[in-house]
């Protein structure tokens, strides 16, 4: 691996070419938010970073792109994520990240796999992820800045909200629910009873 502060710099420059301006801001914007979280919390900011900055590499590609490159990794699609493709560019990142970078760490890998549906077993470096991905500045909903300023306190009542907000959301959209969202509900529920 390149030492950290090139391979920032070369991760940048390729998403910056790979992403829209939009989405290059929030990954930049991702970044920043998880970062001050780490450093919040004493984690690893290294691994917090990169797995911010590669969280949504692929978000750019098609459903048939993603499908291509699902299956060139033999990645198995279950059912849930057959009905909305897209729920796969999270779990295919790290593919993506030792293919073009040599990155294969597994504490980035887990963040990166669980920031869209969350995950049943969620880490300190997942929560950071799943939490600054919601509630980055640029983020124009207005419970964003309700996890912002929960999250300086209290990193698992705001992924806790996070977790249900997104659940909602799906609700009132008539959409599948990916099981992962259950179980990460679940697993919160408990330890807030
Ligand atoms: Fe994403
Ligand atoms: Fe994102």
């Amino acid at each position: 691996m390149l030492n950290q502060t090139k391979l920032i710099a070369r991760i940048e420059e390729h998403l910056k070419k790979d992403l829209t301006a939009n989405r290059f801001a929030h990954v930049l914007s991702v970044r920043d938010q998880a970062r001050n979280l780490a450093k919040r919390y004493n984690m690893d900011s290294k691994k917090v970073e990169l797995a911010a900055l590669l969280h949504d590499s692929l978000k750019e590609f098609s459903d048939c792109e993603l499908l291509k490159f699902a299956k060139k990794h033999d990645f198995l699609i279950d059912e849930y994520e057959q009905d909305n493709i897209s729920l796969i560019h999270g779990k295919l990142a790290p593919f993506f990240a030792k293919n073009q970078f040599g990155i294969d760490d597994e504490i980035v890998n887990s963040a990166m796999r669980k920031h869209t549906t969350g995950a049943s077993k969620m880490g300190p470096v997942d929560k950071v992820l799943f939490v600054a991905d919601f509630c980055e500045p640029l983020r124009q909903y207005s419970e964003a800045e309700t996890v912002r300023n929960l999250a300086e306190r209290d990193l698992e009542a705001a992924s806790f909200e996070v977790i249900k907000h997104k659940i909602r959301k799906n609700l009132s959209k008539n959409r599948i629910i990916h099981p992962e969202s259950f179980n990460a509900y679940n697993t919160m529920a408990q330890s807030f009873h």
